[in-house]
């Protein structure tokens, strides 16, 4: 027999009715209505608005958690199947309220550590709506186009005349022992409008993204701490200011706690963290759209490859490619890199042939060479950095000969944010007719790319590394040279015609997307382009520069502290050791007041050999990270650093 227990006086008094101590049915009914208006799926109509206006999440419950609940997601436990989209508050469909998520990690106490941060539910958290549409901020911004095709005279993506000398260095003050976020000689703040307002950083006189300069400037600090150059301009009017409090809002992932305190996430080289719209993007796609695609007649056959096709032209887009046709979709940039090399590398390279690579790559632009170069009877060549860790052009130079076959090059270096002279790179490898690989995957989330002011021959990135999922990325290649080489994978969706006897192969993309793809991430993919776009990727440079300008100052004040890459065009990376400590304590210490950061040789292990070192500390930074953060990890650092001299 199931037991009753009463929760309410009103309850109490509704169980005295029946003789026997059970309840009438009326009575069960009420409980039952009470009780199921506390599930997730029902929960608006039950349980009062939040501070944000948000039903169902009543601040600070444990009903709702820290975690909060998204407005939007779809839920079809609370409806019957094919039951039309109710709609939110704000106008908005919706299927209900998401299961809450389960506690990431639990304090000290056993307690998880979103009950036990007393942050209201749906602080800060709301940012996305269903359906892939970014939601608040970034939602209320327009799209604004890629710069045109031109391409521009200087390698650097800071075009623009100089900057203005960076406020005055941080003086090393007393500080006492706790460790909590110490300004370092500049405002602490959580925004850098404030930060920089009445500095002139040049805005006023940057010509433009694009414009050509033909004396580039560089911005960032040099090892002696004078600031020089100038910042990336920002397009007049294209963009409301950066507001990163907004932008925050939209990364539900950045409300955690860890070790009950606030996550920082520095870990941006690694992977960055996803925006509402991206996580609901494809929860949609699952909802309302999944199906394998090219293949059927259906309806869903045709959502999903409508979806899987518009992320492919959104990726064209972002990249400024000239067709959708030459975008295609791997995992990742690792796979896309060896994609070329069994395409390119198995076509165009024999023995005696020279494959050049820098020093400064990862071990995924380095190995798919060494391998190919090792079946054909190929050379590997490296271009040598110098003690900034940036390339040396003119030992490159002298690396070029008839015999190169292929320049293989990252933008941006993953271990120290050097941003490497890409364009004079491609320019001259392009002098003695060799093709050039360009690995964005550190690039493309900080800086403006243009495959065809590049004149890259092939570019590859990672989805998950541009706020987007992990498993999905892309290769650009151009079309011509794409539709010439073999594929590199057999099997379904990249055939035309198949008998016994021969086999004909579909022209490039499709011709090296064998099998059934990432589909639902490749979506994914897409709606964290349509983000950043609404951002304004100029924005997230400029707002990035002045960020790791500031956190540059404020390392350059630990004592002990040595800076792994110190090369005037950086973007995001503030690789360093600091006396005294492993870079695994290091990373430890941070961890425990919620700071994440990569210790260890980042997979590049030639350059920190370059430098001595096996392995460094990494902060790596993104548009939602803050000064107060920075403030918090040089404060620790700080400790640390005392308590070892
Ligand atoms: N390539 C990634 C990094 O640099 C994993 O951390």
């Amino acid at each position: 027999m199931t037991t009753v227990t009463p929760t309410s006086n009103d309850e109490v008094k509704a169980l005295e009715g029946p003789p026997a101590g059970l309840p009438d049915v009326a009575t069960l009914a009420n409980l039952a209505n009470a009780f199921f208006r506390m599930l997730p799926g029902d929960a608006g109509d039950a349980l009062p608005e939040s501070p944000t206006g948000v039903p169902g999440a009543p601040a600070s419950t444990l009903l709702a958690g820290s975690v909060g609940v998204p407005t939007a997601v779809p839920d079809h436990g609370s409806l019957p199947p094919n039951a039309p989209p109710t709609t939110s508050p704000g106008g908005i469909p919706s299927h209900g309220t998401p299961p809450r998520l389960a506690p990431a990690s639990t304090t000290p106490t056993g307690m998880p550590d979103h009950l036990a941060t007393g942050a209201p539910a749906g602080d800060g958290r709301m940012g996305g709506i269903a359906l892939g549409v970014p939601e608040a901020y970034a939602a209320a911004l327009p799209i604004v186009g890629t710069p045109p095709v031109s391409a521009p005279a200087s390698p650097y993506y800071f075009l623009g005349d100089s900057g203005t000398s960076y406020a005055q260095a941080p003086q090393p003050g007393a500080l006492d022992d706790r460790v909590t976020a110490q300004p370092f000689g500049l405002p602490g703040a959580d925004d850098l409008r404030g930060l920089l307002a009445g500095i002139d950083l040049g805005y006023a006189r940057s010509p433009g993204p694009t414009a050509p300069t033909a004396d580039p400037r560089f911005y960032f600090v040099d090892p002696a701490g004078a600031a020089t150059g100038s910042v990336p301009s920002l397009p007049q009017g294209a963009h409301p200011p950066f507001d990163v409090n907004a932008v925050r809002r939209d990364f539900p992932i950045l409300a955690e706690r860890v070790h009950g305190k606030q996550l920082v996430w520095f870990d941006n080289a690694a992977t960055t963290q996803k925006p509402q719209a991206v996580i609901d993007r494809l929860a949609y796609f699952y909802a309302h759209e999944n199906s394998n695609i090219h293949r059927a007649a259906h309806d869903l056959a045709a959502r999903a490859t409508d979806a899987y096709e518009g992320a492919r032209n959104k990726v064209a887009h972002f990249l400024g490619a000239s067709s959708a046709e030459e975008i295609i979709f791997v995992r990742g940039a690792t796979e896309g890199i060896n994609l070329v090399a069994q395409t390119f590398g198995k076509q165009h390279i024999g023995e005696g042939d020279e494959i050049v690579v820098s020093l400064l790559e990862h071990h995924a632009n380095i190995v798919p060479w060494q391998q190919i170069a090792a079946e054909k009877g190929a050379t590997i060549r490296v271009i040598p950095v110098d003690d900034s860790g940036q390339i040396l052009l003119e030992e490159y130079r002298k690396l070029l000969t008839s015999r190169t076959k292929l320049v293989a090059i990252t933008q941006v270096s993953n271990a120290l944010g050097t941003i490497t002279p890409v364009q004079e790179i491609v320019a001259m490898a392009h002098g003695v007719g060799a093709r050039v690989l360009v690995d964005g995957a550190q690039s493309v989330s900080h800086m403006r790319v243009n495959v065809q002011a590049l004149d890259a021959d092939f570019f590859v990135f990672s989805g998950h590394k541009i706020f987007g999922p992990t498993g999905i990325g892309a290769v650009y290649g151009k079309k011509d040279l794409l539709n010439s080489l073999p594929p590199w994978q057999g099997g379904g969706n990249m055939i035309a015609d198949v008998t016994f006897e021969r086999t004909l192969y579909h022209q490039a993309p499709t011709r090296f997307e064998a099998g059934t793809g990432n589909i639902a991430d490749a979506v994914g993919l897409g709606a964290a382009l349509d983000y950043l776009e609404r951002i304004g990727i100029e924005n997230v440079a400029s707002y990035e520069h002045n960020l790791l300008l500031y956190a540059t100052r404020g390392m350059q004040t630990v004592p002990g502290l040595r800076m792994i890459g110190t090369a005037r065009e950086k973007a995001s990376v503030l690789s360093f050791v600091l006396a005294g400590y492993s870079t695994e304590e290091v990373g430890k210490a941070l961890n425990e007041e919620g700071v994440a950061v990569r210790s260890g040789h980042h997979c590049a292990q030639p350059i920190l050999r370059r430098f001595g070192l096996e392995a460094t500390v990494r902060p790596s930074l993104a548009f939602y990270n803050t000064c107060a953060e920075v403030d918090l990890m040089v404060s620790v650092l700080r400790s640390l650093a005392r308590a070892r001299r």
